[in-house]
């Protein structure tokens, strides 16, 4: 397999969930936050909210960004010149996952290539509100994702993927069979399970129609954690729906091409 710095450092990340509370140099932050600005973008919709609060930060981290799509920036450009802006807030917000993952994806990497670890926070939309309130956003600024980063307390093992036949598609979608299933299944539950990892994180979804537990540490692993996660949670859209207002996104109407 071909490697370079790049690629090693891409290799070996694992999400960090626990941190030495040594604060990372200012030179270090400007390192990780320059290279997520020079993220590919479409319309440089990703902006970055960071809070150094080792006490408060989830897994005590000494930096906690949260990642947001800020078409607020965007709007005040186009303001200055002349123009507002016509495409929907649905475009808007595709345009904005795009250029926000790419930000923190991009840090994520330096982070990596410089001794910090990381993981992100997939429930931040839920908390945008609150995210509102304590950093001052102003309407068309959405909190996609957070990022917690520092410095490793914890050896962690570089987890699983599936197999890269049940990635990789060239040229056409294929038709699974069913030992391609059964093998992906395999890579990833066995992995886990070799790294004990869903017992040292406590982290077995319970069955919501309260149905008898039949698995156990044994034999818990990926491919039941997230049927779990998907199979039970989230069927009501509403909340989202409800942080994206609080925001100020409108999903289900035209744009209006009115000065912001
Ligand atoms: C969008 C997103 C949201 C995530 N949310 C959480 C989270 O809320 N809590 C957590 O501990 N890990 C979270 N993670 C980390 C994943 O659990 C982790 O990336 C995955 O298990 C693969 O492990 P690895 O990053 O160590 O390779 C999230 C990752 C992504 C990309």
């Amino acid at each position: 397999m071909l490697t370079n710095p790049v690629l090693e450092a891409m290799k070996k990340r694992k999400s960090i969930r626990s941190y030495t509370s040594e604060q990372p140099s200012d030179e270090v932050l400007n390192a990780i936050a320059a290279a997520g600005q020079q993220a590919p973008f479409a319309a440089q919709l990703g902006s970055l909210l960071l809070k150094r609060d080792v006490k408060k930060n989830p897994f005590k981290a000494p930096w906690l960004f949260t990642v947001c799509i800020d078409l607020h920036r965007m709007e005040t450009i186009m303001k200055a010149r002349g123009w507002s802006r016509k495409m929907s807030d649905l475009g808007a917000l595709i345009l904005g996952v795009q250029d926000a993952a790419y930000v923190a994806e991009n840090m994520v990497i330096a982070a990596e290539s410089l001794g910090l670890g990381s993981c992100y926070l997939g429930a931040t939309p839920m908390y945008a509100k609150t995210i509102i309130d304590d950093y001052g956003l102003p309407p068309k600024v959405f909190p996609l994702v957070q990022l917690t980063m520092g410095y490793p307390a914890e050896a962690a093992a570089v987890r699983p993927r599936y197999p890269m036949g049940f990635t990789l598609f060239e040229d056409r979608y294929p038709q699974f069979t069913t030992e391609e299933i059964a093998r992906a299944m395999r890579v990833m539950d066995d992995g886990y399970l070799a790294q004990d990892y869903y017992r040292s994180h406590n982290a077995m979804i319970p069955l919501a129609d309260g149905s008898e537990e039949t698995f156990t540490y044994g034999d818990y692993s990926w491919t039941e954690h997230i049927s779990r996660k998907l199979g039970q949670w989230g069927e009501d859209p509403s909340g989202l729906m409800n942080a994206l207002r609080a925001c100020g996104f409108f999903l289900d109407e035209p744009g209006t091409g009115e000065a912001a």
